[in-house]
């Protein structure tokens, strides 16, 4: 393959804000990134995408149909990105809009919908995509999955970092500087996704933006306790979680009888997301790289710096803009898939090995 082979990433998170779209090179000196765009979805499919995703009864018609809608918005996505662009496109990646993810189900499931051959077909490029599926048939947890990405990208011999990547969802990865030492990683538990569906439901907004709508509550200490005590947050990694646990039904299950202000509420969950981070970072760690919508937070990073000993930087710092690390890692993992190349890192996901993960779509 020649170094110059462009790779494309399609990544829709839980949050469902849009369909991150890159078109990337990789190098020795790191990620290229030759085209971004956010893509949006079309507001009735994103109401259907999000109302499927939260546990609501659908019929396996409704399935398919949102399958097929969600590969062309997706297709679309990708479109914008190629539109002019010179080089030979080797291959897209595409994670696909997640409605459930439940590994510790029995049996393990997990799924991301927006048809792979719909993208194929209208961009007449090979597309990889169902990168989770594979990690979980071999006993992993199929997230998070970008973390051998974030250990080809950033880890170094110097020191020890973190890279927190603050979705709708939380996930970490560990780069211990020592080269003898696995690199490890787990969803933290909720990013943005509480905050997000809290404001919603109170003012109708999408985000709180800057956490302007915590910065006027307080902390609610017995309600962050009564929060911070749900089990997912003790248990040992391996573990990935999603939005069908850290649901409006979960918080709503935790609220006191007593009415609380709504900034009050804001407040303790942008806390919740800050400390269930803190709590899972190693105190070896000497500088946290930040990616995800969550860096444009004010607030939660002023509360991350001031809950970690070390510096808290945005991924910027080490070369790769934060709101494109997880669409780039996307196009890394098809490229690996390509190359014959595993994915997953077992340590991270708990899979038996290291797999070759995807299906491919050949253009
Ligand atoms: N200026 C901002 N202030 C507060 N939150 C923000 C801001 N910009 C983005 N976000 C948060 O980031 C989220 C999107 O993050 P993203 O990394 O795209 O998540 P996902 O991977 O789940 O799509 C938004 O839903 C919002 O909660
Ligand atoms: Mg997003």
């Amino acid at each position: 393959m020649p170094a110059t082979a462009i790779h494309v990433g399609l990544m829709s998170g839980t949050s469902m804000d849009g369909i991150d779209a890159v078109a990337v090179t990789f190098a020795e000196e790191g990620v290229r990134l030759l085209r971004t765009h956010q893509h949006p979805w079309p507001s009735e499919l994103r109401e259907r995408l999000q109302l499927a995703a939260s546990r609501h009864p659908l019929t396996a018609a409704d399935l398919a149909e949102l399958d097929s809608a969600a590969g062309e918005v997706l297709a679309e996505a990708a479109l914008v990105v190629l539109d002019g662009l010179k080089g030979e496109v080797r291959a897209i990646g595409s994670h696909g809009q997640t409605l459930a993810h439940r590994p510790g189900g029995r049996p393990p499931s997990t799924l991301q919908i927006g048809n792979p051959a719909i993208i194929a077909e209208r961009t007449g490029i090979t597309t990889v995509a169902d990168f989770r599926r594979r990690d979980l048939a071999a006993g992993g947890q199929g997230a998070p999955l970008v973390p051998a990405f974030h250990e080809a990208l950033f880890r170094t011999t110097d020191r020890y970092r973190v890279v927190l990547n603050i979705g709708g969802i939380a996930n970490i990865t560990r780069l211990p500087n020592n080269p003898g030492e696995p690199v490890t990683g787990f969803d933290t538990g909720p990013g943005n996704c509480l905050m997000d569906a809290w404001i919603r439901q109170q003012t109708g907004q999408t985000m709180d933006e800057n956490g302007r709508f915590a910065a006027r509550g307080e902390i609610r200490p017995a309600l962050l306790e009564r929060l911070l005590a749900d089990d997912y947050f003790r248990q040992p990694s391996p573990k990935s979680t999603g939005t069908d646990h850290f649901l409006l039904d979960w918080l709503n299950a935790r609220l006191p009888a007593e009415p609380i202000a709504a900034a009050d509420v804001q407040a303790t969950l942008l806390e919740l997301t800050a400390r269930s981070i803190a709590a899972a970072i190693d105190h070896r760690t000497e500088q946290v790289l930040v990616c995800g919508g969550g860096v444009h937070n004010p607030l939660l990073m002023q509360r991350l710096d001031e809950l970690l000993p070390c510096p808290v930087v945005s991924t910027a710092m080490a070369g790769l803009d934060p709101d494109w690390v997880e669409a780039a890692a996307f196009a890394w993992l098809a490229r690996q898939t390509l190359a014959g190349q595993a994915g997953n890192l077992p340590a991270v996901t708990g899979a038996t090995g290291p797999r070759i993960l995807g299906a491919i779509y050949p253009a």
